[in-house]
């Protein structure tokens, strides 16, 4: 049997692939197992952030393998300490916990916003807000949170205490957090699988009114938009906002599972020992090639991935059939007339990987991409939409 048919027969359903088998891949290009040739825009949905195969996170994740795979959490390691290190200086943030994923994180940073308002405030706030068409993860806390019920149907009963609040208006979480005993507001800044929706200003601005004025604590889940993806280190940093905890993941790993939830200075002890833990976080392979992807965000880098998703993006605006481009840096959603899954298809049959965030083309290409590739790209782009 070929790889469509084993993975048909013994894999569980759960995803709308494409009819393609990737087998390898250099930078942002990718080839099938017939040798047809792809140029990526997708990433691995924002997780290669140096594309396929990149030589600096391989000879640090295979000197590492060579050195020691995993220890436990019971043992120092010298990856996930230096790692950790690098986080803050990038953040500012005080102390970092490691998982495996972005639910993971995710569900770190609600225990923490738990129990630190549990010590605080007693029992009763435990409610956290997010927002709605927002996406925070499968597990059934992380699918709690999620404020889209679609996602919700099949799974009741969840856990209990997440309220949404309308990214539309204002008024909605004004009324949520006044109204009920709140342990957390958490969001993201773009909504990345909510189709590539931003923020507008004035709902970041008021949120961080109530978080500063009511003293909840407030959570900025950068699973998809951090490590450089938007242009800044994390999305956040676009504003002046000073988040408690902020969860990341997908890039931060260049193609390995990681998770992270990184805590302020107040947040450091939310939670300590006994209360949380993960056999594979922190892993000392894991964390040394993710060390080479948060060592080359600098500025320098990030100037380069403002600048190119800029050149994409002002191409889009003016292709026919295009009605909007949204997103910041190589993190893009283009609204087009008609749906967006069979020019995804057609781009794809044509050789460029995109991908669709709600009824909108995404695109979130490796930081390496070059503009040759981009130019090649955006040219079957044009013509597939
Ligand atoms: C904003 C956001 N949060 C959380 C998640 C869940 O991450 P993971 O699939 O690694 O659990 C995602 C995944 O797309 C995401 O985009």
């Amino acid at each position: 049997m070929d790889t469509k048919c084993l993975t048909d027969e013994y894999i569980l359903h759960t995803y709308g692939r494409f009819p393609v088998t990737l087998v390898k891949g250099k930078g942002s290009i990718a080839f099938d197992e017939n040798n047809k040739r792809y140029i990526d825009l997708t990433s691995g949905i924002g997780v290669n952030a140096f594309g396929f195969c990149d030589e600096t996170f391989i000879n640090a994740v295979t000197q590492q393998a060579k050195k020691i795979q995993h220890t436990s959490n019971l043992f120092y390691t010298e990856p996930a300490a230096y790692l950790s290190k690098l986080l803050s200086e990038k953040s500012g943030m005080s102390k970092v916990f490691f998982s495996n994923s972005g639910a993971e994180a995710n569900e770190c940073a609600i225990k923490a916003a738990r129990r630190f308002s549990l010590q605080k405030n007693g029992k009763g706030f435990h409610n956290i807000i997010t927002l709605k068409n927002s996406f925070h993860g499968r597990t059934i806390t992380t699918l709690a949170a999620t404020g889209q019920e679609s996602f919700h149907e099949d799974f009741f009963p969840f856990t209990d205490g997440f309220l949404y609040a309308d990214t539309h208006n204002t008024e909605s979480i004004k009324t949520l957090v006044k109204n009920n005993k709140c342990a957390a507001i958490m969001i993201e800044i773009i909504q990345g699988e909510g189709g590539v929706m931003p923020l507008s200003d004035e709902l970041i601005e008021t949120i961080k009114e109530l978080s500063t004025s009511f003293d909840i604590p407030l959570i900025i889940d950068e699973v998809q938009t951090g490590n450089g993806r938007t242009g800044k280190y994390f999305s956040y940093m676009h504003y002046n906002l000073n988040p408690d905890i902020v969860t990341t993941a997908k890039g931060l790993g260049g193609g390995l599972p990681i998770g992270a939830t990184l805590f302020s200075k107040r947040f450091e002890h939310a939670l300590i020992s006994g209360t949380h833990g993960s056999t594979f976080g922190g892993n000392p392979i894991v964390c040394a090639g993710a060390a080479t992807i948060a060592e080359r965000i600098d500025d320098a880098m990030l100037s380069d991935i403002t600048a190119k998703g800029e050149y994409i993006s002002s191409a889009i605006k003016n292709f026919s059939k295009v009605k909007s481009v949204s997103g910041k840096g190589l993190m893009l959603g283009i609204e087009i007339e008609g749906e967006a899954k069979s020019s995804v298809s057609r781009c794809i049959e044509n050789g460029v990987l995109v991908l669709t965030a709600k009824n909108k083309i995404r695109l979130l290409p490796a930081f390496c991409i070059s503009y040759k590739e981009i130019d090649e790209a955006l040219s079957i782009l044009k013509a597939c939409i």
